[in-house]
């Protein structure tokens, strides 16, 4: 049994992994957040009392704080989600993506290292190889060519990963999947959103044509690639991760009014993203063959598992949009920790 520290805990992909942890594995589970807008406590409650589970309320840029955490709770390993993650908050404004996805990685590498961290797996994304046209599909090999703020950030922070492999021979491993859907995914990125939005009447807003293509994967999916990866990936590589499902965004937004029962007058195609990178594909086939890894939910059943998630619990997502989920962390952990 190792203690884990993950960071980014209380997000969408943080804490379903989180929950996969203690749910299939014996390890103990440290989650560090700093709670930024993305970060949401109530994602986490049903394992809060959870003995092997402790939060703590830190920014990874913070290198005291750092120092502190890692020389109190002492983990083994590290899995690193904790970013800022949308792209067109990337668009608005850069400063915070330089801030976390960049410095926030540095200073976790150095103390992760002084500290003799194992393991420290990076969880990236497949935007940093840039957009493909209507063929081909991002290998482990292909070049990076990040095209916006979000994807440039998480670019540099594969490459400081890379440079502590390399230079201090510190035992890291990078991961690049593709976009995920399901439970507990802030409702800005767009399956989310266009869930919520159906479900109050309000218009659904598609980028340009509609026609981008991203290649999706069930949350889990990419949980379980990270804990593999954790357990049995090599040092120094790079592992892609991806669903097998590429659909056209309208295609996506189109399956939800359907299963909603709306109908298509709610579309309201809107002025694009600028620099909208135009298809995403994943090429998987490492992960395959020498971990035995693939996705095993279908698109089409898992969105519809995943619009059904959003109806029955609907109380989660509009607790969000009312900026309720907030008060969370106070109520709940107010005066019982440190490092807040
Ligand atoms: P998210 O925005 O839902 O969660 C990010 C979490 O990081 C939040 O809990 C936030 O509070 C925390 N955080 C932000 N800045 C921090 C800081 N300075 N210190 C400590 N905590 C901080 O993101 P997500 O969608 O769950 O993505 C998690 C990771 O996976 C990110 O690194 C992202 O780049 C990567 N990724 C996401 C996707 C996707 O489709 N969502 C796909 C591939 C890779
Ligand atoms: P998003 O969920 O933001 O993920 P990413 O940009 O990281 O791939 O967007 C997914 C796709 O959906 C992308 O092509 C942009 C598009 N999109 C819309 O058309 N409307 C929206 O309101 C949002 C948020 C995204």
């Amino acid at each position: 049994m190792s203690k884990i520290l993950v960071t980014g805990g209380a997000g969408f992909i943080g804490s379903n992994f989180v929950r996969l942890l203690l749910a299939q594995r014996r390890h103990s589970v440290v989650n560090l957040d700093k709670l930024t807008y993305a970060g949401n406590l109530e994602n986490l409650k049903d394992v809060e009392s959870d003995p092997r589970y402790a939060f703590v309320k830190a920014d990874i840029a913070d290198r005291p704080a750092m120092e502190r955490v890692f020389a109190e709770h002492r983990p083994e390993v590290v899995v690193h989600l904790a970013a800022e993650s949308h792209v067109d908050r990337s668009v608005l404004d850069a400063s915070a993506f330089v801030l976390t996805n960049v410095l926030g990685t540095q200073v976790l590498l150095d103390v992760a290292r002084q500290h003799g961290v194992q393991r420290f797996v990076h969880v990236s994304t497949d935007e940093v190889y840039g957009s493909l046209g209507a063929t081909g599909k991002f290998s482990e090999t292909t070049p990076l060519a990040p095209n916006s703020p979000y994807s440039s950030s998480k670019a540099g922070s594969d490459l400081l990963v890379r440079a502590a492999f390399h230079t201090h021979h510190f035992p890291a491993i990078i991961t690049r999947c593709s976009n995920n859907y399901g439970p507990y995914q802030f409702p800005e990125k767009l399956i989310p959103l266009m869930i919520a939005n159906a479900l109050e009447g309000k218009k659904l807003p598609v980028y340009g044509d509609g026609r981008n293509v991203r290649d999706w994967i069930y949350v889990t999916d990419h949980c379980e690639a990270i804990a593999l990866v954790m357990e049995k990936g090599r040092d120094g590589e790079v592992y892609n991760i991806g669903g097998d499902a590429e659909r056209e965004n309208l295609h996506v937004v189109r399956t939800i009014l359907k299963l909603l029962g709306r109908g298509e007058d709610l579309i309201q195609y809107v002025k694009d993203r600028p620099g909208h990178d135009r298809r995403y594909a994943i090429d998987h086939t490492k992960i395959a063959g020498e971990l035995g890894w693939r996705p095993r939910h279908d698109f089409e059943t898992a969105l519809a598992r995943t619009v059904e998630w959003y109806v029955q619990n609907r109380p989660w997502w509009e607790r969000v949009r009312s900026g309720a989920y907030r008060t969370y962390y106070e109520t709940q952990y107010g005066g019982r920790l440190k490092g807040g």
